[in-house]
This record gives structure tokens, C-alpha cells and sequence, in this order.
């Protein structure tokens, strides 16, 4: 299923690349690096444990109250429609409720630009997403949540929890010549490298293509993947390049691979 909103860094496209080389045999499938799920979201499930993490408070509520009470969520979106007016009120006040602080975040996200939650977005092109569709997507990822788990810690702390031979982490942490997330701006990309590098489960990162990335993880396996992006209207399509790092041979786990999907790996 998709994700019920858009986020920065989200992996719409590029879940597609990275589902195949999933290994099958594992237990559990832990996201520390969670965002909007969308690879979480892609498959049914993936093992018999699934932990979603993220430490923004604002994504692990909304999670929580897509989980236990998705129909208050609904109702308190319901009649939210799309407007400049409404939009800068609602950005104005938090909310009493954790359920309300949930409505409003997704409101907020749904309707800005890029999906940053702080300008109203509007297109000469396109009309407004569907908030209908997405209330029908609570209904989904509450079953979908059902057996999930939700934690609300770093990363550090969910690997800690999680790490067993058996177990498998897929880590999208912040770019790092990407968006910087209010709670990532001192981000240490050495740290998660040293994590990452003492752990018993098998990991897929994902990770921005850029030198600095590919000496920290020299000697990983890395595959090199395109993603196109949008379509700007004077450039035309541009391609922003990735990598996926992992601590176990990616061939080996990988079924067939998409090769025409927006985004795919490089020959
Ligand atoms: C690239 S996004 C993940 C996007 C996600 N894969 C998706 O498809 O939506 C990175 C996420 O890491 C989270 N984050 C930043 N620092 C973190 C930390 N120390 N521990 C856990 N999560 C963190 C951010 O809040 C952000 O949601």
C-alpha cells in the first residue's frame, strides 16, 4: 500500500529497487529510520517481527493514532478541505489532542509544498490531492499497523533493542548533502557507520551517492541506483543518483529486478 502522507525523503520510487534484495529468510524487519513507511508499506509483511521507529513525535503520533484510533482521525479530517485560509489558521495552533496533533500534522503536510508542513501548495497544472483517498488509506494502515510496533527513539537505541543474527534493519538515516530534518542537524554519519558496522542482523542502507559516503562504507556491498525526479519544467527530467549499501552480498537475497519503474540500477 502507499504511504497516507508524502514526506521529504520518502522512498516512493526507489522501495521498488530495494524490496527485491531483501533477504527472505529473516525474522524480524526493523525501519530505525521509519519517515513516512513506504517501504515498510510495500509489502504486506516481512517477517514476524516489524518495528517501525522514527524519532520526529510529530510521525510516530500520527502513526499511533492511525493504530488505535483511526476512526476519531478520520472524523477530526474529514472536513479539512483544501484552503489557503484554513492552512495558515491550522498552522497557527498545535492542537488539544494528541488525535487533533495528528490531524493537523497530516493536514499540514498533505497540503504544503514538497510536503514541508509550512506553505500553503497549489498548482497552476494539477488540482488537490484527494483527501478522501487518503482516509480510506487510514483504514488500510490501521490493519496494516495491526501487529507493527511503533517506537519513538534514535536509531542507536533501536538497533540496540533489535539486533539478532536473524534480524534485518533497512536504514534511510537523513543525506548527506540532502534536507536537513529539524532532529538531524547534528546528525553524525561516522556514528551510524560505527553502529552499523558491529551489529549481528544484516542491514540495507540507503544513502545519498557521493564520495564521502562511499569511503565511509569502502568495502560494503554497494549497488549504484537512479532515481528520476520530477519533471521540471524548464530542465526537463533530472536524475539525483543513490546508493545501497549492505553488509551481506545484495545479488544473493535479490529476485527480478524493476528496470523501468522512475528509478532503477545502473549498469
Ligand atoms: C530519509 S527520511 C526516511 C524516509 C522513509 N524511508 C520514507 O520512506 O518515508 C529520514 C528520517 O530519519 C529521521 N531521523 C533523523 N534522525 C534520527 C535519529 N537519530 N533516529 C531516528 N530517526 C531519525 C527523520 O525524522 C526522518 O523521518
Amino acid at each position: 500500500m502507499d504511504a497516507i502522507i508524502g514526506w521529504i525523503g520518502g522512498k516512493r520510487l526507489l522501495r521498488k529497487v530495494i524490496a527485491p534484495y531483501v533477504p527472505k529468510d529473516i525474522k524480524g524487519y526493523i525501519e530505525p529510520f521509519g519517515g513516512a513507511a513506504w517501504m515498510l508499506l510495500y509489502k504486506d509483511k516481512w517477517g514476524d517481527l516489524e518495528v517501525y521507529n522514527d524519532l520526529d513525535n510529530r510521525l510516530v503520533n500520527l502513526f499511533m493514532q492511525v493504530k488505535f484510533h483511526p476512526d476519531e482521525l478520520i472524523k477530526e479530517l474529514d472536513w479539512l478541505v483544501a484552503s489557503r485560509k484554513l492552512f495558515g489558521d491550522i498552522l497557527k495552533q498545535e492542537g488539544l489532542t494528541e488525535i487533533q496533533r495528528a490531524a493537523r500534522f497530516m493536514y499540514l503536510i498533505t497540503r504544503s509544498f514538497g510536503s514541508k508542513g509550512d506553505s500553503f501548495g497549489t498548482s497552476q497544472k494539477r488540482g488537490t490531492s484527494s483527501m478522501y483517498n487518503r482516509l480510506e488509506r487510514i483504514k488500510d494502515l490501521h490493519k496494516r499497523l495491526d501487529m507493527v510496533i511503533i517506537e519513538n527513539l534514535s536509531y542507536e537505541q533501536v538497533i540496540d533493542k533489535y539486533d539478532t543474527k536473524s534480524n534485518f534493519f533497512y536504514c534511510d538515516p537523513p543525506y548527506m548533502l540532502g534536507y536537513t530534518y529539524e532532529n538531524s542537524k547534528q546528525f553524525s554519519h561516522e556514528a551510524l557507520r560505527d553502529i552499523l558496522k558491529s551489529i549481528k542482523g544484516r542491514f540495507i542502507l540507503s544513502y545519498d551517492d557521493n564520495p564521502e559516503v562511499l569511503k565511509l562504507y569502502k568495502g560494503y556491498d554497494i549497488k549504484h541506483v537512479t532515481r528520476t525526479k520530477g519533471i521540471n519544467r524548464k530542465e526537463g527530467k533530472s536524475e539525483f543518483n543513490e546508493v545501497i549499501i549492505a553488509n551481506f552480498k545484495l545479488e544473493e537475497s535479490g529476485s527480478s529486478l524493476p528496470n523501468s519503474l522512475g528509478s532503477g540500477v545502473k549498469q
